[in-house]
C-alpha cells in the first residue's frame, strides 16, 4: 500500500532571515521553527514517516536531537546539498537507497521554514493529489497586482495576474517520479520540485493552499508567524 512520507529539507543557512543561525533553529513560543514543522506532520494520521535532511556539518541540531528521537517515525539524513533542490535530490535518493521509501510511495517535500501549515491544507493535498500519477502542490491564486521591474528601479510593465498561482509546499510526487525529475534537471535553475517535474512534460495538480502557510524568509515574517503559532 502507498505510504505518505514527508521530506523536510533543512540544510539551508537562511541568510535573508539574518538571525545569525539557520532560520529553522529560531525559537518561537519555546520550540524551534523546525520542531513546529515536524509536529504538524507527526500529528497527521496519513503521514507514516518524516525525514529531515540536514547539512552534513550541521552543528546546531545536536542539542535538539533528543526531541526528535522521541518520535519513532522521524529519521535524520545528514546529506544536505548546496541548494534546496540538491538537498531534496539527496534526501529522495537516501530514502529509496535505504529502503525507507518504495518507488510508489508519495513523498511530500515541505520547507522547514513553513511552520504554520494548517492541517486541513495538508489533508487536502493528500486527498486530491495522493492518488494522482502526476502529483500536485499546494498553491494560492496571486492576489496582488504584479509589476515587472527594470534594473533602474522603475516599472517595466504590469503582468496580468489571472491564471497565476503562488507555489507553496508541501509538493507531493511519487518517489520514483521525484527521483527521475531531479536526476534529469539542471538543479541550479530549480526552486521547487514541481518545476523539475514540469520539465519532464508533466503537469502536476494545483491544490488550493492557505495564505497562513507562509515561509519564514525575512525578519518581518517572524511577527506574523508568532501570531499564527500562538493561535494553534
Ligand atoms: O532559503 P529558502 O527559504 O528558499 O529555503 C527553503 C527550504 O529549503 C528551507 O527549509 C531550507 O532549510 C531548505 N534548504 C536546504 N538546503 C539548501 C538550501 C535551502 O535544505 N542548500
Amino acid at each position: 500500500m502507498k505510504r505518505n512520507i514527508a521530506l523536510i529539507p533543512a540544510a539551508g543557512t537562511g541568510e535573508r532571515f539574518g538571525a545569525g543561525k539557520p532560520k529553522q533553529y529560531v525559537e518561537i513560543h519555546g520550540k524551534t521553527v523546525l520542531q513546529h514543522t515536524l509536529d504538524i506532520f507527526a500529528a497527521h494520521p496519513q503521514i507514516s514517516l518524516t525525514a529531515v535532511v540536514l547539512a552534513a556539518d550541521d552543528s546546531v541540531f545536536a542539542p535538539e536531537a533528543a526531541a526528535f528521537q522521541t518520535a519513532a517515525e522521524t529519521v535524520l539524513l545528514r546529506c544536505g546539498g548546496a541548494s534546496r533542490a540538491e538537498t531534496v535530490r539527496n534526501g529522495v535518493n537516501a530514502l529509496l537507497g535505504l529502503g525507507l521509501a518504495a518507488p510508489g510511495d508519495n513523498i511530500l517535500v515541505h520547507d522547514a521554514a513553513r511552520c504554520c501549515l494548517p492541517e486541513a491544507a495538508l489533508s487536502r493535498l493528500i486527498d486530491q493529489a495522493g492518488s494522482h500519477p502526476d502529483g500536485g502542490i499546494l498553491a494560492v491564486p496571486v492576489a496582488d497586482t504584479l509589476k515587472s521591474g527594470g534594473s533602474d528601479g522603475r516599472i517595466e510593465t504590469t503582468v496580468p495576474r489571472s491564471g497565476l498561482w503562488q507555489a507553496q509546499t508541501p509538493q507531493l510526487f511519487s518517489a520514483a517520479l521525484l527521483q527521475r525529475a531531479l536526476a534529469a534537471a539542471d538543479l541550479g535553475a530549480i526552486t521547487d520540485e514541481a518545476s523539475a517535474v514540469e520539465r519532464l512534460g508533466i503537469r502536476p495538480l494545483l491544490v488550493p493552499g492557505d495564505s497562513r502557510n507562509l515561509k519564514l524568509t525575512l525578519p518581518q515574517d517572524e511577527y506574523i508567524v508568532r501570531l499564527l503559532l500562538a493561535q494553534k
